[in-house]
């Protein structure tokens, strides 16, 4: 049987963790294509493309191989996923992820390997546009602030030197940006089920959803 899910939602809210611990309890390839937006951003910023700049754009995106391996974005042959994740990209990315042609390229992408491969993906646009047809769809949500603590913990904790109010200031523009660009932007499909995971553990969180995939397989 063909398998899919998708999870979207803000920018923290814990859709990477929770995809993971999916990814191993249904055996699917778990597809982050955050990360996906995040690599255009760091080769862009690398070669100087604004986002603006939409004929050099593609012709980067062109350029671009990406496959994941172990959950870990691998570009040109490169993992980049210790580099995409830092803060000078989360800054960025959602500019260029607003671009409707940087989008065009990568849920094409994103379609193909879900029509390959069992796969769960998260991202902001995945129950609404790459896998609309998903037979289980779920939208995760906490409060901007627990969001922010959230991600604040995660980056101290690799070692990466934050400050909890950048953290935080970054998580509502992107957020702006990411509900109110024209192409996708992030709204909960009519279909999702909304999780709000404020007051819940990870563990708790994954339970919830494990129970209602089960109940329907
Ligand atoms: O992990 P975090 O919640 O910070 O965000 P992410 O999933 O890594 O996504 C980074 C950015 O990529 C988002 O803020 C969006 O601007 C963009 N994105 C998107 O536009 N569409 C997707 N399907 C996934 C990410």
């Amino acid at each position: 049987m063909k398998i899919s899910i998708a999870i979207d939602g803000p920018a923290g809210a814990g859709k990477s963790t929770i995809a993971k611990i999916l990814s191993d309890k249904f055996n699917l390839m778990y597809i982050n294509t955050g990360f996906m937006y995040r690599a255009v951003t760091l080769f862009a910023l690398k070669n100087n493309v604004q986002p603006n700049d939409i004929e050099s754009l593609c012709k980067l995106i062109n350029s671009l191989d990406m496959k994941f391996i172990n959950n870990r974005l691998i570009v040109n042959d490169v993992d980049v996923t210790n580099e995409i994740i830092l803060p000078e990209i989360s800054k960025n990315v959602s500019n260029y992820a607003a671009v409707p042609e940087v989008r065009e390229k990568l849920v094409d992408l994103q379609k193909k390997i879900s029509k390959k491969y069992n796969v769960i993906m998260d991202g902001r646009d995945i129950g609404t546009v790459v896998l609309k047809d998903a037979p289980f769809k779920f939208y995760l949500n906490a409060s901007p602030e627990e969001r922010a603590k959230r991600r604040f913990n995660e980056l101290i904790n690799k070692g990466i030197k934050v400050e909890y109010n950048n953290i935080l200031d970054d998580i509502i523009k992107r957020d702006y940006i990411d509900t109110h660009r024209k192409t996708n932007p992030l709204y909960k499909a009519s279909d999702a089920i909304e999780i709000d995971s404020s007051n819940l553990t990870i563990e708790q969180v994954v339970n919830k959803i494990y129970h209602i995939i089960n109940s329907k397989l």
